[in-house]
């Protein structure tokens, strides 16, 4: 039986254009894998817990802290993701970039000595790598000809997601959802067909 972590992150919960989308992600997914289990783990109510003092000293220095503060709580949240064969993280942007509260989940994810290490190199992931699909949601538009913004959302989270070992990493998005209800019923149209046209292909043996 496969696990999807679903990280869901829009103040708007259940009603979010990013959770409406990951929706559908989550759907294409049980479809090529009916025997599938879906752990939510929503963070857009905004109840995550920055890092605690005893975490940044963690960081910090080789203190062993590891039953203290929200080292307990970044425990769970890295299991989580240990524990799934693959994550849906659905997101809205936020000033150009993922919101506070999903910085906060990377916060308490990405940990040194944990899920990333740090040589001569540079740094180097501890997770084993694992499908990751990431579903954004945007008032206005962020990539292609029609891009009106920069986009810090997508290039961070790739980094940020590489460094602790998440590489097969692929992102669909619904953009300009400030727009009328005309333009929005289209865009949701369009990234479904995409949706469709991505899971078509990669079902083994279609
Ligand atoms: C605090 C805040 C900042 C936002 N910043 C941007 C932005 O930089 N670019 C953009 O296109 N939309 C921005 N938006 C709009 C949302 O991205 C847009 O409404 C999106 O569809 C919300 O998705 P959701 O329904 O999944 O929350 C912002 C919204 C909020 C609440």
């Amino acid at each position: 039986m496969k696990t999807i972590l679903h990280v869901s992150c829009s103040p708007r919960g259940q009603d979010a254009e990013s959770y409406r989308l990951s929706q559908k992600i989550i759907g294409h997914l049980q479809r090529q894998e009916p025997a599938t289990i879906v752990v939510d783990r929503v963070i857009g109510d905004g109840r995550l817990p920055s890092v605690d003092s005893d975490y940044a000293l963690s960081q910090g220095s080789a203190a062993d802290v590891s039953d203290r503060g929200s080292m307990i709580l970044s425990e769970q949240l890295v299991g989580e993701v240990e524990s799934a064969d693959v994550i849906v993280i659905s997101t809205p942007m936020h000033n150009y970039t993922v919101p506070a509260t999903l910085k906060t989940w990377i916060d308490h994810v990405a940990r040194a000595r944990r899920t990333f290490d740090v040589g001569a190199a540079g740094k180097v992931g501890l997770l084993r790598d694992r499908q990751v699909f990431i579903a954004i949601a945007a008032a206005g538009r962020f990539s292609g000809e029609r891009a009106r913004q920069p986009d810090f959302l997508t290039p961070y989270l790739q980094a940020i997601l590489n460094m602790i070992g998440l590489h097969d990493l692929t992102f669909f998005s619904v953009q300009g959802t400030g727009s009328s209800p005309d333009n929005v019923a289209r865009a949701r149209t369009r990234t479904d067909e995409i949706l469709e046209d991505y899971f078509d292909v990669s079902i083994p043996g279609a």
